[in-house]
């Protein structure tokens, strides 16, 4: 049978294909190998064991778990050949930075390819940059280049707020995207899957802003901020993962540290975590590569796998946080008395 596609329309399309494929400004590239080459799809037990294994985010959990279950049955009910119930997909993460957002939105994506709702289950992460052009016309473009790479999986927009239209009327082309954005999650129902994401005061005048928002966004899932502990366990897991250790007593400083951080917006949380312990690697390799007594090469395992407590505070004072002064004697005596 004779094709209707002219040969010009193929090379069209394997073109934009490839430039697709190139890595561009704003693009977080999280995952992004996957857009073109998805790899086995992993079950969903593990990847719900992987978001279980995750410090604290219980109320994360639990919403999460009712959502895969609304899906595993809509999965059913559409191999059933039933008719999809009118639901959104689309969901709002609320929460400050560091608080697992990006973290769980990777997961839930494999969970969407695992229950077959997605074909590849990759995540595409975004901000503003990646969506929004200078010139008229270029944000369509752009916006609609994200898009297409996302396809049959998720689209993560960080900062999403930034999409809102400036309160001062200057022109800018943020709300431009968001109109193509919602166009596109309807022309494309069955294939994306878009979290917007940010800080929660900000995201509710953003989900106001346009009023296709708030309908296609129903569900909303919040992040609160890590306690002390959960950051001192999620530390914990990194010294671990890198076969580190705490030397004996310098879990008291870690705790003043951690439990010293603002709350809220300015706090770091679990990338603080992370953040710190880079630093504290980097005091520990000046501390020990300046021992003018020692080579190098004489360093042994305890050695390099040792934080001291003074390598953690110097690597909090590095990060502008200083440990919080020294516990009241009375808990003190409570340990050694
Ligand atoms: N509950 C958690 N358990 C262990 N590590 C976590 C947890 N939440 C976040 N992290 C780690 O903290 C860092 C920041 O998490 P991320 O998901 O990027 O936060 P957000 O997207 O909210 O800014 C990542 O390195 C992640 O691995
Ligand atoms: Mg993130």
């Amino acid at each position: 049978m004779a094709s209707h596609r002219k040969p010009l329309d193929d090379l069209r399309e394997t073109v934009g294909r490839l430039s697709d494929q190139l890595p561009r400004p704003g693009l977080r590239g999280v995952d992004d190998s996957l857009a073109t080459r998805p790899g086995p799809a992993r079950p969903l037990a593990a990847v719900q064991a992987e978001l279980d294994g995750l410090i604290g985010l219980e109320s994360v959990k639990e919403q999460v778990q009712a959502l895969v279950a609304f899906l595993q049955v809509q999965a059913r009910r559409k191999a059933h050949g039933l008719p999809e119930v009118a639901t959104s997909q689309h969901l709002v993460f609320l929460g400050n930075p560091g608080t697992g957002k990006t973290t769980v939105a990777r997961l839930l994506a494999e969970m969407y390819r695992a229950v077959g709702l997605l074909q590849k289950g990759h995540l595409v992460e975004v901000d503003r940059a990646a969506l929004v052009g200078q010139y008229v016309g270029e944000t369509a473009i752009k916006t609609d280049r994200v898009i297409r790479r996302a396809l049959d999986g998720v689209l993560f927009i960080d900062e999403a707020y930034s999409l809102a239209p400036e309160v001062d009327g200057r022109l800018d082309f943020g709300p431009e995207a968001v109109e193509v954005l919602l166009k596109r999650m309807e022309d494309h129902r069955h294939r994306l899957v878009v979290i917007v994401a940010g800080y929660p005061r900000l995201m509710e005048s953003f989900l106001l802003s346009n009023p296709g928002l708030r309908s296609r966004f129903a569900r909303e899932i919040s992040f609160p901020d890590y306690s002390t502990d959960e950051l001192e366990e999620i530390f914990a897991i990194i010294l671990a993962q890198h076969e580190y250790a705490l030397e004996p007593g310098a879990e008291e400083t870690l705790r003043r540290i951690l439990g010293g951080l603002r709350h809220g917006e300015e706090s770091g949380n679990a990338r603080f975590a992370r953040t710190l312990f880079e630093q504290a690697l980097n005091r520990q390799a000046l501390r020990l590569t300046r021992d003018a007594d020692r080579s190098v090469e004489a360093l042994d395992w305890a050695d390099v796998t040792t934080l001291t407590a003074d390598d953690v505070a110097e690597a909090a004072r590095a990060l502008g946080e200083e440990p919080a002064p020294e516990p009241e004697p009375s808990r003190w005596r409570r340990w050694f008395g």
